[in-house]
Protein backbone atom coordinates (compact mmCIF):
# COMPACT_ATOMS: atom_id res chain seq x y z
CA UNK A 1 0.00 0.00 0.00
CA UNK A 2 1.15 3.34 -0.80
CA UNK A 3 2.33 5.57 2.05
CA UNK A 4 3.19 8.96 2.65
CA UNK A 5 6.65 8.40 3.68
CA UNK A 6 7.38 6.58 0.03
CA UNK A 7 6.32 10.13 -0.83
CA UNK A 8 9.88 11.65 0.58
CA UNK A 9 11.50 8.70 -0.21
CA UNK A 10 10.60 9.23 -4.15
CA UNK A 11 9.20 12.20 -4.79
CA UNK A 12 11.23 15.53 -5.68
CA UNK A 13 10.55 17.71 -1.97
CA UNK A 14 8.48 20.27 -3.46
CA UNK A 15 5.72 20.09 -1.81
CA UNK A 16 4.78 18.64 1.83
CA UNK A 17 1.86 16.38 1.46
CA UNK A 18 -0.70 15.40 4.42
CA UNK A 19 -0.29 12.25 5.95
CA UNK A 20 -3.40 10.90 4.39
CA UNK A 21 -3.50 9.30 0.69
CA UNK A 22 -6.58 9.53 -0.64
CA UNK A 23 -7.91 6.99 -3.08
CA UNK A 24 -11.40 7.20 -3.81
CA UNK A 25 -13.61 10.26 -4.25
CA UNK A 26 -17.32 10.15 -5.90
CA UNK A 27 -19.22 14.66 -5.99
CA UNK A 28 -17.73 16.36 -3.12
CA UNK A 29 -16.60 13.21 -0.89
CA UNK A 30 -13.36 11.80 -0.90
CA UNK A 31 -11.92 8.60 1.13
CA UNK A 32 -9.06 7.75 2.13
CA UNK A 33 -7.16 4.51 2.18
CA UNK A 34 -7.77 3.81 5.47
CA UNK A 35 -11.36 4.68 4.51
CA UNK A 36 -11.53 7.90 6.25
CA UNK A 37 -14.46 10.47 4.61
CA UNK A 38 -13.59 13.78 4.12
CA UNK A 39 -15.79 16.61 2.79
CA UNK A 40 -13.96 18.58 -0.01
CA UNK A 41 -13.84 22.34 0.24
CA UNK A 42 -10.59 22.10 -1.92
CA UNK A 43 -11.60 20.41 -5.11
CA UNK A 44 -8.18 19.81 -5.74
CA UNK A 45 -7.52 23.55 -5.92
CA UNK A 46 -10.40 24.65 -7.38
CA UNK A 47 -10.42 22.19 -10.22
CA UNK A 48 -13.02 19.47 -10.06
CA UNK A 49 -15.76 21.72 -10.44
CA UNK A 50 -18.62 19.49 -11.31
CA UNK A 51 -17.18 16.95 -8.45
CA UNK A 52 -15.06 14.12 -8.66
CA UNK A 53 -15.90 11.64 -11.17
CA UNK A 54 -19.13 13.56 -12.16
CA UNK A 55 -21.06 10.75 -14.24
CA UNK A 56 -21.41 12.54 -17.89
CA UNK A 57 -17.94 13.14 -17.79
CA UNK A 58 -16.47 9.76 -16.73
CA UNK A 59 -18.93 8.76 -19.62
CA UNK A 60 -17.24 11.27 -22.20
CA UNK A 61 -13.72 10.25 -21.13
CA UNK A 62 -14.50 6.38 -21.47
CA UNK A 63 -16.10 7.13 -24.69
CA UNK A 64 -13.12 8.94 -25.99
CA UNK A 65 -10.88 6.30 -24.95
CA UNK A 66 -11.86 4.42 -27.35
CA UNK A 67 -11.98 5.93 -30.23
CA UNK A 68 -8.32 8.19 -29.99
CA UNK A 69 -6.43 8.78 -27.23
CA UNK A 70 -3.30 10.94 -29.12
CA UNK A 71 -2.98 12.41 -32.36
CA UNK A 72 -0.18 15.72 -31.75
CA UNK A 73 -0.98 18.77 -33.70
CA UNK A 74 0.47 17.58 -36.94
CA UNK A 75 -2.99 16.49 -37.24
CA UNK A 76 -6.68 17.80 -35.99
CA UNK A 77 -9.22 16.33 -34.35
CA UNK A 78 -13.38 16.76 -33.39
CA UNK A 79 -12.52 16.96 -29.58
CA UNK A 80 -10.49 19.81 -30.00
CA UNK A 81 -12.61 21.83 -32.93
CA UNK A 82 -16.13 20.97 -30.60
CA UNK A 83 -14.14 22.64 -27.54
CA UNK A 84 -12.50 26.06 -29.57
CA UNK A 85 -16.19 26.72 -31.10
CA UNK A 86 -17.98 26.58 -27.87
CA UNK A 87 -14.94 28.25 -26.12
CA UNK A 88 -15.80 31.17 -28.66
CA UNK A 89 -19.85 31.02 -29.29
CA UNK A 90 -19.81 31.67 -25.17
CA UNK A 91 -16.52 34.42 -25.07
CA UNK A 92 -15.05 37.34 -26.63
CA UNK A 93 -12.61 34.59 -28.00
CA UNK A 94 -12.61 34.23 -31.82
CA UNK A 95 -9.29 31.91 -31.54
CA UNK A 96 -7.78 29.55 -29.19
CA UNK A 97 -4.52 27.70 -28.38
CA UNK A 98 -4.72 24.82 -26.17
CA UNK A 99 -2.29 24.31 -23.59
CA UNK A 100 -1.65 21.50 -20.75
CA UNK A 101 -1.78 23.74 -17.50
CA UNK A 102 -1.94 27.41 -16.36
CA UNK A 103 1.18 28.38 -16.37
CA UNK A 104 1.44 27.24 -20.18
CA UNK A 105 -1.40 28.94 -20.94
CA UNK A 106 0.38 31.71 -19.31
CA UNK A 107 3.59 31.73 -21.34
CA UNK A 108 1.75 31.08 -24.56
CA UNK A 109 -0.60 34.20 -24.06
CA UNK A 110 2.56 36.53 -23.15
CA UNK A 111 4.30 34.73 -26.52
CA UNK A 112 1.49 35.81 -28.20
CA UNK A 113 0.82 39.58 -26.62
CA UNK A 114 5.06 39.95 -27.59
CA UNK A 115 4.63 38.79 -31.37
CA UNK A 116 1.14 41.24 -31.67
CA UNK A 117 3.66 44.00 -30.42
CA UNK A 118 6.88 43.29 -32.36
CA UNK A 119 4.55 42.65 -35.50
CA UNK A 120 2.52 46.08 -35.56
CA UNK A 121 4.19 48.81 -33.38
CA UNK A 122 8.16 47.08 -33.60
CA UNK A 123 10.66 45.16 -31.68
CA UNK A 124 11.50 48.05 -28.59
CA UNK A 125 7.50 47.70 -27.43
CA UNK A 126 8.65 44.03 -25.31
CA UNK A 127 7.69 45.35 -21.23
CA UNK A 128 5.06 43.46 -19.68
CA UNK A 129 3.39 45.09 -16.68
CA UNK A 130 2.02 43.07 -13.88
CA UNK A 131 0.68 42.98 -10.31
CA UNK A 132 2.31 42.40 -6.63
CA UNK A 133 0.81 39.50 -4.84
CA UNK A 134 -0.09 38.44 -8.06
CA UNK A 135 0.27 34.36 -9.08
CA UNK A 136 0.88 33.06 -12.71
CA UNK A 137 2.58 29.70 -12.77
CA UNK A 138 5.97 28.64 -11.32
CA UNK A 139 7.29 28.16 -15.11
CA UNK A 140 10.46 30.86 -15.45
CA UNK A 141 8.47 33.00 -17.25
CA UNK A 142 5.37 32.93 -14.78
CA UNK A 143 7.59 33.20 -11.44
CA UNK A 144 9.06 36.20 -13.24
CA UNK A 145 5.55 37.62 -13.68
CA UNK A 146 4.49 36.57 -9.89
CA UNK A 147 7.76 38.63 -9.30
CA UNK A 148 7.74 37.45 -5.30
CA UNK A 149 11.20 36.68 -3.89
CA UNK A 150 9.54 33.21 -2.51
CA UNK A 151 9.29 32.00 -5.71
CA UNK A 152 12.00 33.34 -7.25
CA UNK A 153 14.75 33.33 -5.24
CA UNK A 154 17.82 31.22 -6.50
CA UNK A 155 16.01 31.03 -10.05
CA UNK A 156 17.82 33.45 -11.49
CA UNK A 157 18.11 34.88 -14.57
CA UNK A 158 14.57 35.00 -15.45
CA UNK A 159 12.72 36.21 -18.58
CA UNK A 160 13.61 40.26 -18.56
CA UNK A 161 11.55 43.01 -19.41
CA UNK A 162 9.01 42.84 -16.86
CA UNK A 163 7.44 45.18 -14.50
CA UNK A 164 5.57 45.40 -11.37
CA UNK A 165 3.16 47.36 -9.89
CA UNK A 166 0.88 47.51 -6.88
CA UNK A 167 -2.61 45.74 -7.47
CA UNK A 168 -5.34 48.14 -7.20
CA UNK A 169 -2.86 51.05 -7.00
CA UNK A 170 -3.64 54.10 -9.69
CA UNK A 171 -0.93 56.41 -8.26
CA UNK A 172 1.95 55.80 -10.51
CA UNK A 173 0.17 53.46 -13.32
CA UNK A 174 0.60 56.48 -15.74
CA UNK A 175 4.43 55.89 -15.88
CA UNK A 176 4.18 51.69 -15.50
CA UNK A 177 1.75 51.59 -18.54
CA UNK A 178 3.59 53.17 -21.73
CA UNK A 179 4.16 52.91 -25.34
CA UNK A 180 7.04 50.16 -24.64
CA UNK A 181 4.83 48.08 -22.51
CA UNK A 182 3.30 45.34 -24.95
CA UNK A 183 0.62 44.13 -21.94
CA UNK A 184 -0.55 44.34 -19.42
CA UNK A 185 -0.97 40.76 -17.18
CA UNK A 186 -4.07 41.06 -14.58
CA UNK A 187 -5.89 38.68 -12.41
CA UNK A 188 -9.50 40.30 -12.01
CA UNK A 189 -9.39 38.51 -8.28
CA UNK A 190 -5.99 37.60 -6.92
CA UNK A 191 -6.52 34.64 -5.49
CA UNK A 192 -3.10 33.75 -3.63
CA UNK A 193 -3.59 37.42 -2.12
CA UNK A 194 -6.55 35.86 -0.46
CA UNK A 195 -9.56 36.37 -3.06
CA UNK A 196 -9.15 39.96 -3.42
CA UNK A 197 -11.02 41.64 -6.07
CA UNK A 198 -10.07 44.45 -8.52
CA UNK A 199 -11.33 47.90 -7.95
CA UNK A 200 -13.55 49.73 -10.15
CA UNK A 201 -11.49 52.62 -10.92
CA UNK A 202 -8.07 50.80 -10.68
CA UNK A 203 -9.46 48.94 -13.60
CA UNK A 204 -11.13 51.93 -15.60
CA UNK A 205 -7.34 53.14 -14.98
CA UNK A 206 -5.42 50.00 -16.53
CA UNK A 207 -8.34 50.22 -19.41
CA UNK A 208 -7.91 53.82 -20.48
CA UNK A 209 -3.51 53.59 -20.44
CA UNK A 210 -3.91 50.18 -22.64
CA UNK A 211 -6.28 51.99 -24.75
CA UNK A 212 -3.76 54.86 -25.24
CA UNK A 213 -0.49 53.05 -25.53
CA UNK A 214 -1.96 50.45 -27.91
CA UNK A 215 -1.09 47.42 -24.90
CA UNK A 216 -3.43 44.09 -24.66
CA UNK A 217 -5.11 43.26 -21.73
CA UNK A 218 -4.45 39.74 -20.56
CA UNK A 219 -6.61 38.61 -18.23
CA UNK A 220 -5.36 35.13 -16.09
CA UNK A 221 -8.72 33.18 -15.78
CA UNK A 222 -6.97 30.44 -14.52
CA UNK A 223 -8.43 29.79 -11.22
CA UNK A 224 -11.35 32.47 -11.92
CA UNK A 225 -12.57 31.32 -14.84
CA UNK A 226 -15.32 28.60 -15.83
CA UNK A 227 -17.70 29.35 -13.37
CA UNK A 228 -15.89 30.08 -10.14
CA UNK A 229 -16.93 33.15 -9.67
CA UNK A 230 -20.79 32.96 -11.03
CA UNK A 231 -20.09 33.87 -14.65
CA UNK A 232 -18.55 31.54 -17.15
CA UNK A 233 -15.51 33.54 -16.76
CA UNK A 234 -14.71 36.58 -14.28
CA UNK A 235 -14.23 39.44 -16.87
CA UNK A 236 -18.13 39.42 -17.84
CA UNK A 237 -18.72 40.71 -14.40
CA UNK A 238 -15.73 43.48 -14.33
CA UNK A 239 -16.87 45.85 -17.38
CA UNK A 240 -13.56 45.25 -19.37
CA UNK A 241 -13.12 43.81 -22.84
CA UNK A 242 -9.82 41.34 -22.61
CA UNK A 243 -7.54 41.03 -25.63
CA UNK A 244 -6.47 37.69 -24.19
CA UNK A 245 -7.62 35.15 -21.18
CA UNK A 246 -5.98 31.92 -20.17
CA UNK A 247 -7.85 29.11 -18.53
CA UNK A 248 -6.77 25.52 -17.11
CA UNK A 249 -8.02 24.23 -13.96
CA UNK A 250 -12.05 23.55 -13.64
CA UNK A 251 -11.68 23.46 -17.68
CA UNK A 252 -11.16 19.48 -17.84
CA UNK A 253 -12.48 18.70 -14.07
CA UNK A 254 -8.98 16.97 -12.98
CA UNK A 255 -8.11 16.30 -16.88
CA UNK A 256 -5.25 18.62 -17.79
CA UNK A 257 -6.01 21.11 -19.81
CA UNK A 258 -5.07 24.96 -20.38
CA UNK A 259 -6.65 27.69 -23.04
CA UNK A 260 -5.49 30.76 -24.36
CA UNK A 261 -8.60 32.49 -26.18
CA UNK A 262 -8.36 35.66 -28.21
CA UNK A 263 -9.20 37.52 -31.28
CA UNK A 264 -8.90 37.04 -34.63
CA UNK A 265 -6.63 40.20 -35.14
CA UNK A 266 -4.21 39.30 -32.22
CA UNK A 267 -3.84 35.51 -33.26
CA UNK A 268 -3.16 36.37 -36.68
CA UNK A 269 0.42 36.93 -35.17
CA UNK A 270 1.37 33.56 -34.62
CA UNK A 271 1.35 32.21 -37.41
CA UNK A 272 2.59 28.33 -38.05
CA UNK A 273 5.49 27.29 -36.04
CA UNK A 274 5.17 29.98 -33.92
CA UNK A 275 4.23 28.31 -31.19
CA UNK A 276 3.22 24.39 -29.99
CA UNK A 277 2.66 21.60 -27.44
CA UNK A 278 2.73 18.29 -28.04
CA UNK A 279 0.09 17.05 -26.09
CA UNK A 280 -2.06 20.42 -26.75
CA UNK A 281 -5.92 19.94 -27.96
CA UNK A 282 -5.58 15.78 -26.51
CA UNK A 283 -8.52 14.47 -27.53
CA UNK A 284 -9.94 12.94 -24.21
CA UNK A 285 -8.97 16.12 -22.64
CA UNK A 286 -10.76 18.68 -25.18
CA UNK A 287 -13.60 16.05 -24.85
CA UNK A 288 -14.21 16.57 -21.38
CA UNK A 289 -14.06 20.03 -21.39
CA UNK A 290 -16.41 20.38 -23.98
CA UNK A 291 -18.52 18.44 -21.46
CA UNK A 292 -17.35 20.90 -18.82
CA UNK A 293 -18.01 23.84 -20.23
CA UNK A 294 -21.57 23.02 -22.12
CA UNK A 295 -22.41 22.21 -18.33
CA UNK A 296 -20.91 25.05 -16.33
CA UNK A 297 -22.17 27.56 -18.98
CA UNK A 298 -25.96 26.84 -18.12
CA UNK A 299 -27.82 29.84 -16.34
CA UNK A 300 -29.02 27.63 -13.77
CA UNK A 301 -25.91 26.51 -12.75
CA UNK A 302 -24.07 29.60 -12.79
CA UNK A 303 -26.87 31.29 -9.96
CA UNK A 304 -26.35 28.52 -8.38
CA UNK A 305 -23.40 29.29 -7.49
CA UNK A 306 -23.98 32.90 -6.22
CA UNK A 307 -26.62 31.15 -4.13
CA UNK A 308 -24.20 29.14 -2.55
CA UNK A 309 -21.86 31.83 -2.19
CA UNK A 310 -24.76 33.40 -0.06
CA UNK A 311 -25.17 30.02 2.03
CA UNK A 312 -21.21 29.95 2.66
CA UNK A 313 -21.35 33.90 3.76
CA UNK A 314 -23.99 33.59 6.42
CA UNK A 315 -22.87 30.58 8.22
CA UNK A 316 -19.29 31.94 7.91
CA UNK A 317 -20.53 34.96 9.83
CA UNK A 318 -22.19 33.19 12.06
CA UNK A 319 -18.81 31.00 12.75
CA UNK A 320 -17.26 34.44 13.34
CA UNK A 321 -19.66 36.07 15.56
CA UNK A 322 -19.05 32.78 17.82
CA UNK A 323 -15.54 32.09 17.99
CA UNK A 324 -14.26 35.69 16.50
CA UNK A 325 -11.60 34.23 14.50
CA UNK A 326 -11.93 35.70 11.69
CA UNK A 327 -10.53 39.50 10.15
CA UNK A 328 -11.81 39.34 7.15
CA UNK A 329 -14.03 37.11 4.60
CA UNK A 330 -14.02 37.69 1.42
CA UNK A 331 -16.00 35.93 -1.69
CA UNK A 332 -16.05 35.80 -5.38
CA UNK A 333 -18.48 32.88 -6.28
CA UNK A 334 -17.53 30.00 -4.86
CA UNK A 335 -14.15 31.04 -4.18
CA UNK A 336 -13.62 32.26 -0.08
CA UNK A 337 -10.50 33.64 1.63
CA UNK A 338 -11.08 33.87 5.48
CA UNK A 339 -8.36 36.03 6.83
CA UNK A 340 -7.29 34.26 10.16
CA UNK A 341 -7.04 36.08 13.53
CA UNK A 342 -3.81 34.72 14.48
CA UNK A 343 -3.14 33.35 17.85
CA UNK A 344 -0.93 30.82 19.55
CA UNK A 345 -3.07 27.60 19.01
CA UNK A 346 -4.72 29.08 16.00
CA UNK A 347 -3.08 29.64 12.61
CA UNK A 348 -3.34 28.19 9.02
CA UNK A 349 -1.12 25.02 9.33
CA UNK A 350 -3.24 23.87 12.73
CA UNK A 351 -6.29 24.61 10.93
CA UNK A 352 -5.70 22.69 8.35
CA UNK A 353 -4.41 19.62 9.88
CA UNK A 354 -7.78 20.04 12.48
CA UNK A 355 -9.84 20.14 9.33
CA UNK A 356 -7.96 16.72 8.25
CA UNK A 357 -8.28 14.98 11.64
CA UNK A 358 -12.01 16.26 11.69
CA UNK A 359 -13.06 14.74 8.02
CA UNK A 360 -12.62 18.32 6.12
CA UNK A 361 -10.52 19.46 3.18
CA UNK A 362 -10.10 23.20 2.23
CA UNK A 363 -7.08 25.26 1.21
CA UNK A 364 -4.63 28.13 2.21
CA UNK A 365 -3.82 31.11 0.28
CA UNK A 366 -1.14 34.09 1.29
CA UNK A 367 0.42 32.69 5.35
CA UNK A 368 -3.35 33.72 6.73
CA UNK A 369 -6.31 32.82 4.75
CA UNK A 370 -8.37 29.49 4.73
CA UNK A 371 -9.88 29.14 1.14
CA UNK A 372 -12.15 27.50 0.33
CA UNK A 373 -13.16 26.55 -3.37
CA UNK A 374 -15.56 23.50 -3.18
CA UNK A 375 -17.33 22.18 -6.30
CA UNK A 376 -19.83 24.27 -7.95
CA UNK A 377 -22.08 21.80 -7.28
CA UNK A 378 -21.84 20.87 -3.97
CA UNK A 379 -24.98 20.29 -2.07
CA UNK A 380 -26.26 22.45 0.79
CA UNK A 381 -26.03 19.79 3.38
CA UNK A 382 -22.54 19.59 2.80
CA UNK A 383 -21.64 23.47 2.24
CA UNK A 384 -23.46 23.42 5.76
CA UNK A 385 -22.07 19.95 7.33
CA UNK A 386 -18.51 21.19 5.92
CA UNK A 387 -18.75 24.91 7.77
CA UNK A 388 -19.51 22.72 11.00
CA UNK A 389 -16.42 20.55 10.78
CA UNK A 390 -14.69 24.15 10.39
CA UNK A 391 -16.44 25.70 13.10
CA UNK A 392 -15.66 22.69 15.49
CA UNK A 393 -11.93 22.36 14.53
CA UNK A 394 -11.56 25.79 15.04
CA UNK A 395 -13.18 25.95 18.70
CA UNK A 396 -10.94 22.58 19.54
CA UNK A 397 -7.98 25.18 18.32
CA UNK A 398 -8.87 27.94 20.53
CA UNK A 399 -9.69 25.70 23.14
CA UNK A 400 -6.22 24.22 23.55
C1 LIG B 1 -4.43 32.51 -11.31
C2 LIG B 1 -3.54 31.37 -11.66
N1 LIG B 1 -2.79 31.45 -12.77
C3 LIG B 1 -1.98 30.45 -13.14
C4 LIG B 1 -1.85 29.31 -12.38
C5 LIG B 1 -0.92 28.21 -12.79
O1 LIG B 1 -1.64 27.11 -13.20
P1 LIG B 1 -0.95 25.67 -13.26
O2 LIG B 1 -0.67 25.28 -11.85
O3 LIG B 1 -1.97 24.81 -13.93
O4 LIG B 1 0.28 25.81 -14.07
C6 LIG B 1 -2.60 29.19 -11.19
C7 LIG B 1 -2.47 28.00 -10.34
O5 LIG B 1 -2.79 27.99 -9.19
C8 LIG B 1 -3.48 30.24 -10.84
O6 LIG B 1 -4.22 30.18 -9.73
Amino acid sequence: MATRKQFDDYMMPVYNPANFIPVKAKGSIVWDSKKKKYIDFASGIAVTSLGHCYPPLVKILNQQSKHIWHLSNALTNAPALNLAKILCQKTFAEKIFFANSGAEAMEGAVKTARKYANLNFGKNKNEIVAFNDAFHGRTLMTIALNGSERMTKGFGPLPSGIKHHPYNQIDGLEKMINKKTAAVVLELVQGEAGIVKAKRNFLSKVKKLCKQNNVLIIIDEVQSGVGRTGTLFAYEQFNIKPDIITSAKGLGNGFPIGAILTTDKIAEAMQVGAHGTTFGGNPLACSVAHEVIKTVSKKTLLSSVTKKEKLFIKRLEEINKKLDCFERINTAGLWIGCKLKITDSVNLDTVLKQCYKNGLMVLKANNNTIRIAPSLIIEDELIKSGLSILEKSIDQLQQA
